[in-house]
């Protein structure tokens, strides 16, 4: 198992105990994503954690594949579904690097507060791009740590050695935006709410 998998194992009960740190930004972020979906949506959402974004958008869609690395995590998030009788999840342990679809299966790919923690965003990023619908729709929240939060790294850095912490890749938001760009997609709607350090983007793979 990796160092990864194992700290998001340990954590993963606490996590799903956590409140959302800006419910209003968060539900605005959904109701965006929403206004994408219809029912013959076919959805993959990359580290889906314990299932909160993929419980909310499951009545709205055909169906949802959620992976994560980590296995309690998808238990928690399993568990949540049976609770709530949703039957259109589909929760598989896999990394995104490991995860294998035929290109063009997806009509949405969401990837949310996870490309901050992968070593390589631009292969992630790559990936949804060539397994969505021409047409298909990226979205992503992800931390981009600006300000106040880049004067922490020396720490985070030596929380992750100590596998207290998940190592974190720093980069800016315009930075994500060009990844997203170079792998071809066009930008639709960009968000950094205010006090915020998750940059929230929709965008596009070309339709032909
Ligand atoms: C910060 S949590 C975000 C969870 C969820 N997307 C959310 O917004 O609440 C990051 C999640 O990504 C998963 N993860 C980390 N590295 C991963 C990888 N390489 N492949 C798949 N999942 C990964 C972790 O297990 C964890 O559940």
């Amino acid at each position: 198992m990796t160092a990864s998998a194992l700290f998001w194992d340990r954590i993963a009960k606490r996590y799903s105990k956590s409140p959302v740190s800006n419910k209003k930004v968060y539900e605005r972020k959904l109701e965006i994503t929403k206004s994408y979906l219809s029912p013959e949506s076919e959805i993959l959402e990359l580290g889906c954690g314990t299932g909160s974004t993929a419980l909310y958008h499951s009545p709205f869609v055909k169906h949802i594949t959620a992976i994560d690395i980590s296995k309690n995590m998808l238990d928690i998030a399993q568990q949540k579904a049976a609770d709530a009788n949703i039957t259109n999840i589909s929760f598989k342990q896999s990394t995104i690097d490991d995860f294998n679809a035929p290109d063009g299966s997806y009509d949405m790919v969401m990837a949310h507060s996870i490309l901050h923690l992968l070593p390589n965003k631009a292969h992630a990023i790559k990936k949804a791009y060539n397994l969505l619908k021409p047409g298909g729709v990226f979205v992503s929240s992800t931390f981009c740590g600006r300000g106040k939060v880049k004067l922490l790294r020396p720490f985070l850095a030596l929380g992750a050695f100590f596998g207290l912490l998940p190592k974190i890749s720093f980069f800016s938001p315009e930075s994500l935006q060009m990844s997203i760009k170079d792998a071809g997609f066009r930008l639709d709607h960009v968000w950094l709410p205010e006090n915020s350090d998750a940059l929230f983007v929709v965008a596009l793979k070309p339709s032909h």
